[in-house]
C-alpha cells in the first residue's frame, strides 16, 4: 500500500513536530483539525505541505471519508476522557470502516502497561481506549517516550533548579527515569508509522538519568552543588496523590492539575523503559541529557 498518513492532533506542539517529520522524508501526510483550530497554526501546516481536512471529530462518517486511502492514522490528540476515549474512539471506528490497516495513538509517555488503574488518571484514559484498539481489526503502536524532555526545565520536583534540589525516593537514588524530547519522539514516530513490522509497543528514551546522575550533571552543567531530598515511601506517595485527588474533583476537569502532576512523579519512578528501541532506524539522532537541562 502506497504511505499516505493521517494526523490528528496536528495543530498541537507534537502533531506539528511529527507532521514536519513526515514532509521531512516526502510521505504525504493529511491532517484532520476541527473547525476552531488556530488559523495560524494551519497556515504553518499548510506552508509545510500538509493537506488540510477541516472535520467534525466527531462525526464518524466524515472521519470515515477523510482516512480513505490513508496507510497509517496517526493521533497526537491531548485531553481529557471526551479526547482521549471518545474522539480516538469515533477515529478508530472511521480508521476501521475506511480500511486502514494500522493506528498510532496518542499516548506518548511513560509505558504505563505495568502501572495499576487508579495510580494516574491520564494513563487510566488511555489504558481505557487501548482495550477499544486492541479489540480492533487494526495493527496498533504505542510510542513510549517517558516524560517529554521539556520539563526537566519546569523546576519539577526531580529536578528544581530554583530551589536546587533533586528529589528521590526509598531506594530509588540511583533509579533511571527516562526523557525523549519532542523533535526525537516526533522523528521516531513518523519512521515507526511508515514501518509495517512494529510491535505492539515500543520504548524510547533521549536519555535516562537517575536522582544521582543528575547530581553529577548540575555540577557540570549548571555549576551548582543541588542537594539530594528524600522524599519518602513511594506507597507513601501514591496514598497521598489518592488523598489530594480526592480533595480536589474540580481537577477532574484539567489536563494537568496537581495531583495529576504527583501522579506522574509516581509513575516516574514506579516504572522505567527495559527494551529501548532507539536503534530500530536509522538515520535518527538522540538529544542528549546536557542539552536539557
Ligand atoms: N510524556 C510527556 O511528558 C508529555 C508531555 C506533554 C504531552 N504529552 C502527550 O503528547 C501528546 C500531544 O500533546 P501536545 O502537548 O502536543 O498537545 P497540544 O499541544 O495541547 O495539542 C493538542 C492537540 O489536540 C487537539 N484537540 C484538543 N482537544 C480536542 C478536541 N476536543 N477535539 C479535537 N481535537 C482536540 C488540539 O486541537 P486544536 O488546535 O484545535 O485545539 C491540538 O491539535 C498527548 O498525548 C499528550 O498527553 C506527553
Amino acid at each position: 500500500m502506497e504511505k499516505q498518513i493521517l494526523v490528528a492532533g496536528a495543530t498541537g506542539n507534537l502533531g506539528q513536530k511529527i507532521c514536519r517529520e513526515f514532509i521531512k522524508l516526502k510521505v504525504p501526510v493529511r491532517a484532520i483539525v476541527r473547525e476552531g483550530s488556530s488559523r495560524e497554526k494551519i497556515t504553518t501546516l499548510e506552508n509545510m505541505g500538509v493537506d488540510i481536512i477541516q472535520v467534525n471529530l466527531s462525526d464518524e462518517l466524515a472521519l470515515t471519508d477523510a482516512c480513505k486511502g490513508v496507510s497509517c492514522v496517526v493521533s497526537a490528540l491531548a485531553g481529557l476522557r471526551d479526547v482521549i476515549v471518545d474522539t480516538q474512539t469515533t477515529l478508530l471506528h472511521a480508521a476501521v470502516a475506511a480500511g486502514v490497516p494500522r493506528f498510532i495513538p496518542s499516548d506518548f509517555s511513560t509505558d504505563f502497561t505495568d502501572i495499576p488503574m487508579g495510580e494516574n488518571r491520564n494513563f487510566d484514559l488511555r489504558k481505557e481506549f487501548k482495550e477499544s484498539l486492541d479489540g480492533s481489526p487494526i495493527q496498533a503502536t504505542s510510542i513510549f517516550n517517558g516524560a517529554f524532555a521539556d520539563i526537566l526545565r519546569y523546576n519539577i520536583p526531580l529536578f528544581n533548579v530554583k530551589d536546587k534540589t533533586i528529589a528521590y525516593f526509598n531506594g530509588k537514588a540511583d533509579w533511571k527515569v527516562d526523557f525523549t524530547t519532542m523533535n526525537d519522539t516526533a522523528a521516531f514516530t513518523a519512521k515507526a508509522a511508515l514501518d509495517d513490522t512494529t510491535p505492539r509497543d515500543l520504548q524510547i528514551a533521549s536519555f535516562s538519568v537517575s536522582p544521582n546522575d543528575l547530581i553529577g550533571l548540575a555540577r557540570q552543567y549548571k555549576g551548582a552543588d543541588f542537594q539530594l531530598v528524600n522524599m519518602g515511601d513511594l506507597d507513601g506517595l501514591s496514598a497521598y496523590n489518592k488523598t489530594q485527588r480526592a480533595a480536589q474533583p474540580e481537577g477532574e476537569n484539567e489536563l494537568y492539575p496537581k495531583w495529576q502532576q504527583s501522579q506522574y512523579l509516581y509513575s516516574m519512578f514506579l516504572v522505567h523503559h527495559t527494551s529501548i528501541a532507539n536503534d530500530r532506524y536509522e538515520g535518527l539522532t538522540w538529544s542528549p541529557v546536557e542539552a536539557n537541562i
